[in-house]
C-alpha cells in the first residue's frame, strides 16, 4: 500500500529520456518555455531531447544553439541526443554536447548506420533507435495495419545485429511488440554486446481500438497504438520491472496537423505520465518501484550528473498530492493542447517540484522562467 500520510507524497524528481521539445525549427508546435513547464506539471525535473529539429541536430552548430536555446528558456535541466550523420566523426569537436545517438527508421538501414554504431562503441555511448523496418509499411486505412507489429520485430533484430557487430551498446525506444520484447530479452541474456530498452505509458496503457473511434487523428503515433495481446505483453513487461525506462515520447504538433486526412505522429505526454503511472499504482496493478524506471534508472542508465550535488539528484524533488482530477488537453501547458488520454480520471496531481533545491513549482504557480542547465556526461 501506498501511504500518503495526510495527502502528500515526497518523490525524486522524473527523468524522461525521450521527448521533443522542437527547437529549432518547429516552435509553432513546442518550445523550451511551453515544453519545460509542461515538464514540471509532470513531476519531471530532467528531460533527454531529440535531434528531429529543423535543421536536424546531427552537426556541432544546431547541438551549440540547441544548447543556447535551452539555457535560455528551459525550467528543467536537459541533454541531448545527437540525430543520424553517416559523417559522424564531425561530432568529435562537440562529444560532450550529447549523452547518444538517435537513428530513425530509414537511418537504421542506411549505409551510414554502420558508422554510428563504431563511433558509439567506441565511446560506449547509446544508440537509441526507433524500430520499424519501412519496408514492411503498407496501404492501410487503420494505423495500426499500416505500420504492423512484424515492421518492428525485424527492425529490432537488424539493429541488434549491427550493435553485435560493432559491439555497441543499443537501446530500443519505445517498444511496442511482444516479437520485439522477445529478442532483446534474448539478446539481454546472450553474452557480448549490451542492449536496453524503453516503454511508454500510451503503448501500455491504450490499444489500437481507438483507431477505430472519435479520437483516430489524436492517437495516431509512430510505433502504432497496437491490438490488444501487444499492448497486453508490453503493460506485463512492466509489472515485471523488465524495461531499462519509461518515456514519454512527448511529441507535440499542431492541432490541425492531428485532425488532418493525414495525421502527424504522436502526441503530448509530459504532464500525463506520472499521474497515469499513480493511477496504476494506486488500483494497484503496478507497486510503486515502477516509478525507479521514470527516475533513478534512465538517469543512471544515460550517466549524467548535474551541478554539484554528489550524483547530481538528491536536490530534484517532487511532491505528488492524492487529489483527482480530469485530463483535458486544453488546461496543458504545452502547446499541443489535446490527448489520447483526454477525459480520463487522474488520482494525483503535482503539488511542488524542486530542481537542485530551487523551487520551481508551488501549489499550483511557476516559481521561475528558466534555470534549467545541460546535464553532462558522468566521468
Ligand atoms: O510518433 C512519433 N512522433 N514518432 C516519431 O518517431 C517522431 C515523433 C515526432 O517527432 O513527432
Ligand atoms: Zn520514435
Ligand atoms: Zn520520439
Amino acid at each position: 500500500r501506498v501511504e500518503f500520510g495526510e495527502k502528500f507524497l515526497l518523490l525524486p524528481g522524473m527523468v524522461d529520456i525521450h521527448v521533443h521539445m522542437r527547437e529549432p525549427g518547429l516552435e509553432y508546435k513546442e518550445d523550451w518555455g511551453s515544453g519545460s513547464r509542461a515538464a514540471v506539471k509532470g513531476g519531471v525535473t530532467m528531460v533527454v531531447d531529440m535531434p528531429n529539429n529543423v535543421p536536424p541536430a546531427n552537426n556541432c552548430s544546431v547541438l551549440q544553439e540547441k544548447l543556447q536555446r535551452a539555457s535560455a528558456r528551459s525550467l528543467v535541466d536537459f541533454a541531448f541526443y545527437a540525430g543520424f550523420n553517416p559523417l559522424v566523426e564531425e561530432l568529435e569537436r562537440c562529444r560532450g554536447l550529447f549523452v547518444g545517438f538517435k537513428l530513425y527508421p530509414e537511418d537504421l538501414y542506411s549505409p551510414g548506420a554502420r558508422n554510428v554504431f563504431s563511433y558509439a562503441s567506441r565511446y560506449g555511448l547509446p544508440v537509441v533507435v526507433h524500430a520499424e523496418n519501412p519496408s514492411l509499411f503498407r496501404e492501410s486505412k487503420l494505423h495500426s495495419d499500416a505500420r504492423p507489429p512484424e515492421a518492428e520485430e525485424s527492425a529490432v533484430k537488424h539493429a541488434l545485429m549491427l550493435s553485435r557487430e560493432s559491439n555497441a551498446w543499443l537501446h530500443v525506444t519505445h517498444l511496442s511488440t511482444s516479437g520485439a520484447l522477445m529478442s532483446v530479452l534474448e539478446a539481454k541474456v546472450t553474452p557480448g554486446g549490451r542492449v536496453t530498452f524503453d516503454v511508454t505509458p500510451h503503448h501500455c496503457l491504450l490499444s489500437d481500438e481507438l483507431y477505430r473511434g472519435e479520437k483516430r487523428g489524436i492517437a495516431v503515433v509512430n510505433p502504432p497504438l497496437r491490438p490488444e495481446g501487444e499492448r497486453a505483453s508490453i503493460y506485463t513487461s512492466l509489472r515485471n520491472m523488465l524495461p531499462d525506462a519509461i518515456v514519454t515520447d512527448h511529441a507535440p504538433h499542431r492541432i490541425e496537423e492531428k485532425t488532418s486526412e493525414k495525421p502527424s505522429p504522436g502526441f503530448p505526454g509530459l504532464e500525463t505520465a506520472l499521474h497515469l503511472l499513480f493511477r496504476e499504482i494506486l488500483e494497484g496493478r503496478l507497486g510503486l518501484e515502477v516509478l525507479e524506471l521514470y527516475s533513478r534508472r534512465p538517469a543512471r542508465l544515460l550517466g549524467v550528473k548535474k551541478g554539484v550535488l554528489g550524483e547530481g539528484f538528491e536536490g530534484d524533488v517532487v511532491v505528488v498530492s492524492k487529489e483527482e482530477w480530469v485530463v483535458r488537453g486544453e488546461d496543458f501547458e504545452s502547446k499541443a493542447k489535446y490527448s489520447p488520454f483526454e477525459g480520463w480520471r487522474l488520482p494525483t496531481k503535482t503539488y511542488a517540484v524542486y530542481i537542485r533545491g530551487e523551487p520551481v513549482y508551488i501549489a499550483g504557480q511557476f516559481m521561475t522562467s528558466k534555470g534549467g542547465r545541460l546535464a553532462v556526461p558522468r566521468g
